[in-house]
């Protein structure tokens, strides 16, 4: 199920002026959404520079269509995603500029002074916990219906995860290869970019703390994607870091596959 890789060009546009507090009443919740939509237009190109560091290395076609699939994919997404941060940091966020900066120089140093294998696994170790996350938070039918345009966003953008979910492990495998490698590198990713994204909630609660009285939740008004129960996670978690793992084994809802239909319909031009 969900085993093509779709590009789709997709016509959302924000307004210029976005309330931050996208989940009305819950900060902690939109601030935590947004600290990763604003992780991806560093972390994105970073993953396309490493895929394409891979591709001279490639000799399999499959893996060489997936991989430029995935490059393809990332571009929109990351694209997509500055359009919405830029609407964000026009709510003004003065400290959001120096903690984006270290990250797009940890990046660039890791595409400039890191080995390539760290670069893969890097890029596995991401995509390995993100599908993980998407699908606690989206299956089995996704975040509802009527979503605001940002929802429907980060929708589109998280099928596509899934969609490629094999693309990074298979690249890792063919180019560079090692379980222990891949475990441990892949586990330090996952420390590094959840650590940015933590710091990143944390300065905007900060900035713009949790009223003390709960505000009253509109009618209509978006709702946060449901929360990952970390008990119920654990097998999940303890999956992609078992040196049996391979995402070709990872079973995904048939809901996902009806919502890539759904924005394949939406896109301006898919391929
Ligand atoms: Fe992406
Ligand atoms: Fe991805």
């Amino acid at each position: 199920m969900l085993d093509t890789i779709t590009v789709r060009r997709m016509p959302f546009a924000f307004s210029e002026e976005i309330d931050p507090v996208v989940f009305p009443g819950d900060h902690a919740r939109s601030f935590g959404l947004i600290a990763g939509s604003l992780l991806l237009p560093h972390l994105e190109p970073y993953l396309i520079r490493s895929m394409k560091a891979a591709r001279p290395h490639v000799r399999d076609p499959e893996i060489l269509d997936g991989l430029d699939r995935f490059a393809a994919q990332e571009g929109h997404h990351y694209r997509m995603h500055m359009k919405f941060n830029a609407a964000v940091r026009r709510a003004g966020f003065p400290g959001l500029e120096a903690l984006e900066k270290e990250l797009s120089d940890d990046y660039h140093r890791f595409s400039r002074e890191r080995s390539l294998r760290f670069n893969l696994a890097y890029a596995e170790g991401f995509e390995a916990l993100s599908m993980n996350a998407i699908k606690a938070m989206m299956e089995p039918d996704g975040f509802g219906e009527d979503l605001p345009e940002f929802m429907q966003m980060f929708e589109w953008h998280f099928v596509e995860e899934l969609e490629h979910r094999t693309v990074t492990f298979d690249v890792y495998d063919h180019v560079v290869g090692g379980y222990f490698y891949r475990l441990f590198v892949g586990a330090w990713a996952q420390w590094h970019f959840t650590r940015w994204m933590r710091r990143v909630a944390a300065y905007m609660l900060k900035v713009c703390p949790q009223p003390k009285t709960p505000g009253t939740e509109r009618d209509g008004a978006p709702r946060p994607p449901r929360q990952p129960n970390l008990l119920a996670q654990l097998p999940m978690l303890l999956r992609i870091y078992s040196p049996t793992y391979t995402p070709h084994k990872v079973e995904i809802a048939p809901g996902m596959e009806r919502l890539a239909r759904k924005y394949s319909e939406m896109a301006l031009k898919t391929s």
